[in-house]
């Protein structure tokens, strides 16, 4: 099979079509437990995907122009985000390696992809105030070893004179180790957070059609409260939600979406990937 999953491609392929909209298409991605937990206690990365469903993961990132998270989640998980073993000659050897655990072998296609490798790579988005962001990160190893593309931290430059100045100096060294600084405009001292209608505005106008959120905890609350029923206001697409079979237990990190989201948000389909149930959910 050299094409998505049928679930993702019933999912996602009318992002193929973007008629006119002034921000991506937003797909809202996670993994959690029987009991809602999305990591351990004090924040300890879980692999809560079986292999099957990691497989399905990697393919929905060859289907979006970016991915993004919070600085929460690239400091405590070093993640690489990109769509992983996709050079299909370095397991050419290993064909049973190549079912079960990555995309299936294919020949690069610039034409299609806009660079060398055999899937399209998404572009890492990072929700960072303050520029928290780590330069010595494996997002910033990943973009220059060519394993990925240049990540892009979405921040706000402070108007305060002497937080600026470490802010600029965070900057530079963020810059010079290969990561693009986008600061937003915005009333900085009266929001807690990047207000997320900006964040995509903001990317869309940087070419990015279709975005994948794949949390953490913070970001994934954050973009359930932009789901709102049949209203133009509504900032989310789909939701694709993978569910382990397993507990993890009440310390364990929650998204806590309380009530929002859930009647806007209509059942689509739910598939098995091996022991994972994945439910797909979008605003009609
Ligand atoms: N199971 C899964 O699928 C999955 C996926 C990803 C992560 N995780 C887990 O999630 C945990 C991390 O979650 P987290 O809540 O600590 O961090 P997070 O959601 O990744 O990042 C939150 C931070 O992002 C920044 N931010 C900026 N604008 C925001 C906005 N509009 N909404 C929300 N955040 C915004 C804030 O920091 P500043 O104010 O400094 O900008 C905020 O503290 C880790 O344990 C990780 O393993 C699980």
């Amino acid at each position: 099979m050299t094409s998505p999953p049928a679930f993702l491609s019933s999912l996602l392929d009318r992002y193929k079509s973007p008629a006119g909209q002034s921000r991506p298409f937003v797909t809202l991605t996670f993994a959690q437990s029987l009991d809602a937990k999305i990591a351990g206690r004090g924040g300890k990365q879980l692999i809560l995907s079986g292999r099957e469903s990691m497989v399905m993961t990697h393919w929905m990132r060859t289907m979006h122009d970016g991915i993004l998270i919070g600085i929460g989640t690239a400091l405590n998980d070093d993640p690489q985000l990109n769509s992983r073993f996709s050079n299909a000659r370095e397991f050419s050897n290993l064909t049973f390696l190549v079912s079960a655990r990555y995309l299936p072998p294919r020949d690069p296609d610039p034409s299609v992809n806009g660079h060398n490798h055999s899937y399209n790579l998404p572009r890492p988005i990072i929700l960072d105030t303050k520029l928290r962001f780590d330069p010595h990160c494996k997002l910033l190893k990943n973009y220059t070893e060519d394993k990925g593309r240049r990540p892009w931290l979405i921040c706000a430059e402070p108007s305060e004179s002497n937080e600026k100045k470490e802010w600029m100096i965070r900057r530079n060294t963020l810059e010079k180790a290969g990561a693009r600084v986008v600061p937003l405009e915005y009333d900085y001292d009266t929001q807690e957070y990047l207000p997320i209608p900006l964040v995509l505005q903001t990317i869309h106008r940087l070419g990015i059609l279709s975005v994948m959120v794949e949390g953490g905890a913070q970001v994934i609350r954050s973009f359930l409260l932009q789901t709102v029923a049949q209203s133009a206001s509504s900032l989310v697409d789909t939701v694709i939600i993978t569910v382990a079979p397993i507990f993890v237990g009440e310390d364990g990190v929650s998204y806590n979406a309380g009530s929002g989201p859930s009647s806007a948000l209509k059942h689509a389909s739910t598939a098995m990937f091996g022991q994972d149930t994945v439910v797909g959910l979008f605003l009609p």
